[in-house]
């Protein structure tokens, strides 16, 4: 039943999701020549057809299967229309408990089916890869995939990228200036290396202004592990000689009290982003919940498909909003590492590719901590000594 809830749709049939109405058909393209040219009364079924028949004869240089062509392609909107509302419960194969299941486990759209694994969707679904094969390629079909950018427009975009201070000018250089809008900065370290303490800072630092290293905005703030603190937000503030009181009132704070909670609050902060400028979006953290709730090898395929979803998520709001996604996330220990730091990152490749930037914080003599920049698309690798004091973060 509660499929039909979302909207006045036909009751599925078998083959394919879309049939055409036969006016359509008569007027595909391959055809429009013909029909049109040669029997027009074919094409009287609808108003917009009556008005063609009407038309004058094609001028110099252009063929009537043109001009046909370019009436005719306007006439098919309905259909790339349809496409575009192309829901989950609309793939074949895929029925009204199908559709609650995937979308249980995280496949809102098509898009995030048609990258799914087979045996991934398989697994969530109760489908036998076969048919999980089959509900991806009509996903395929049917989902809007993207296309390509050229460099100009895209260094056009990259133009608009906005810098946020850390509080410490170290960090900032680490970072190429700050850290950047429509990307991913993700902090990891071990408990207590300081990355709330980052995440609380940011917050204040991005609603200073620009010539201040800050963004002019508000922040949400996805906390999963209960540690947003507003009375450390207001010695931050009061540091900065900034209104402690009006700081929070730009603070947009959610609980997440599980992963499918928190990837639901991502929906949310969209919503939000249309009523205020939200340049900051910081998930604190971004792993826990998946990590607590997914436990042994079994579950690892869907942990991280979801987590990937998510992280898409995010970089879709950041790209929006042209934001910042600050990012935190705990470490394990890897006890099969010979040399160097036995500590990894949680969330395996999928956080490590997702994410833009990746920085590793450790505690340090006297209360110090030293960031290393693991990983970036354009800055060299390096480290900076931050400090956690009282005001925040500093050199
Ligand atoms: P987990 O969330 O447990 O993984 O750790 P985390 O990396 O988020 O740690 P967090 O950012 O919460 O850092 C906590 C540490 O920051 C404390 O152990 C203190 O060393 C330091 N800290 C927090 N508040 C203050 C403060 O007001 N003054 C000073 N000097 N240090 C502080
Ligand atoms: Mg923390």
């Amino acid at each position: 039943m509660a499929w039909c809830l979302g909207g006045f749709r036909a009751p599925r049939v078998s083959g394919p999701p879309y049939p055409r109405p036969p006016r359509l058909r008569v007027l595909r393209e391959a055809d429009l020549g013909k029909v049109f040219i040669s029997k027009p009364a074919l094409v009287t079924s609808s108003p917009r057809a009556r008005r063609l028949k009407f038309r004058p004869p094609p001028g110099p240089g252009l063929t009537g299967r043109d001009r046909v062509g370019t009436d005719v392609a306007k006439l098919a909107t309905p259909e790339v229309k349809t496409k575009e509302k192309a829901d989950i419960g609309d793939l074949p194969g895929v029925g009204p408990a199908t559709a609650e299941k995937l979308r249980e486990a995280g496949y809102r759209d098509l898009l995030s089916i048609a990258v799914a694994a087979p045996g991934e969707l398989a697994e969530v679904a109760d489908l036998g890869e076969a048919v999980a094969m089959k509900v991806i390629n009509a996903a395929r079909q049917l989902a809007d995939v993207g296309g390509f950018e050229t460099g100009d427009v895209i260094m056009e975009r990259r133009a608009q990228v906005g810098k946020l201070t850390t509080g410490s000018k170290a960090l900032d250089e680490l970072l190429g200036g700050g850290v950047e809008t429509q990307s991913i900065t993700e902090f990891y370290g071990e408990f207590g290396s300081g990355k709330t303490q980052i995440m609380h800072q940011l917050a204040v630092n991005v609603q200073r202004p620009k010539d201040d290293g800050g963004l002019e905005g508000h922040v949400v703030i996805i906390d999963t592990e209960n540690t947003f603190r507003p009375e450390r937000i207001t010695q931050m503030a009061e540091a900065l000689d900034l209104d402690a009181k009006e700081v929070l009132t730009r603070i947009h704070v959610a609980r997440a009290f599980n992963s499918h909670h928190q990837m639901l609050l991502v929906e949310k902060a969209t919503e939000l982003a249309r009523e205020y400028p939200v340049r900051l979006l910081v998930i604190d953290s971004l792993t826990a919940h998946f990590r607590a709730e997914y436990v042994g090898r079994a579950t690892l395929a869907n942990r991280q498909g979801k987590l990937n979803t998510f992280m898409h998520d995010c970089l879709r709001f950041g790209d929006l909003n042209n934001a910042a996604i600050a990012v935190t996330n705990q470490v394990h220990a890897k006890p099969d590492a010979f040399f160097g730091d036995p500590t990894r990152p949680v969330g395996g490749h999928v956080v490590g590719h997702t994410a833009t930037f990746r920085l590793y914080l450790r505690k340090s003599k006297g209360g110090r901590r030293i960031a290393r920049l693991i990983d970036s698309p354009h800055l060299p690798e390096g480290e900076a000594v931050i400090n956690v004091i009282e005001d925040g973060i500093r050199d």
